[in-house]
């Protein structure tokens, strides 16, 4: 039987390459593991909702109920979404008992990494045509994880630290 990780934390906090580093390290390490980057997800199943405080808790939501259709078929299963509300985070801990891994990184490290040039057009004048109004961390909420079980502050670890944190974490705790 798997386990549900959820991972939490703004855009361009590393979530994606987190999770990409666990897959690769659960080839080699004989596990199965599933991605459910929230990204990828919006294209398909959650195609149909935008970025309200209703719509992301449906977005967490339908990718949790996804990520438990899995649990017979991985041993982990990582939801990579921003997720940023406590509710949302707090439904799936209690429905799943997943973990919860806060990726944290400050806005100055963000707007400088900003891989998808999203801080960017967040910050254009309003009226812009390509301005974003509702980019979470900048102009939309991102509530501050309570529930974390792991927080890991990207502006200071490398992605090998926090790959390393994660599976000593795994392995320490015991999985319900
Ligand atoms: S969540 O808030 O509902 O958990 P999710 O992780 O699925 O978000 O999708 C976030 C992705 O949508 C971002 O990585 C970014 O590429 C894109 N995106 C587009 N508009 C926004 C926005 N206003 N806020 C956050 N992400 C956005």
């Amino acid at each position: 039987m798997g386990h549900i990780i959820q991972f939490t934390g703004l855009s361009g906090s590393g979530k994606t390459t987190l999770s990409n580093a666990f897959l690769e390290w659960g080839k080699q390490s004989g596990l199965r593991i599933k991605l459910i980057d929230g990204d990828v997800y919006r294209q398909t199943l959650c195609k149909d909702l935008g970025f309200s405080k209703a719509d992301r808790l449906e977005n967490i939501s339908r990718l949790g109920n996804y990520a438990s259709s899995l649990l017979t078929d991985y041993d982990f299963i990582c939801i990579a979404a921003i997720n940023p509300y406590e509710e949302g985070r707090l439904q799936l801990k209690l429905k799943y008992k997943t973990s919860l891994i806060w990726l944290k990184c400050d806005l100055e490290t963000l707007i400088h990494r900003d891989p998808k040039g999203l801080y960017k057009k967040a910050m254009l004048p309003n009226g812009h045509p390509d301005k974003i109004y509702n980019l979470t961390g900048l102009n939309d909420t991102f509530e501050t994880p309570q529930l974390a079980d792991l927080t890991l502050d990207t502006s200071i670890l490398s992605p090998d630290q926090c790959l390393q944190l994660t599976v000593d974490f795994l392995s320490s705790r015991e999985i319900p």
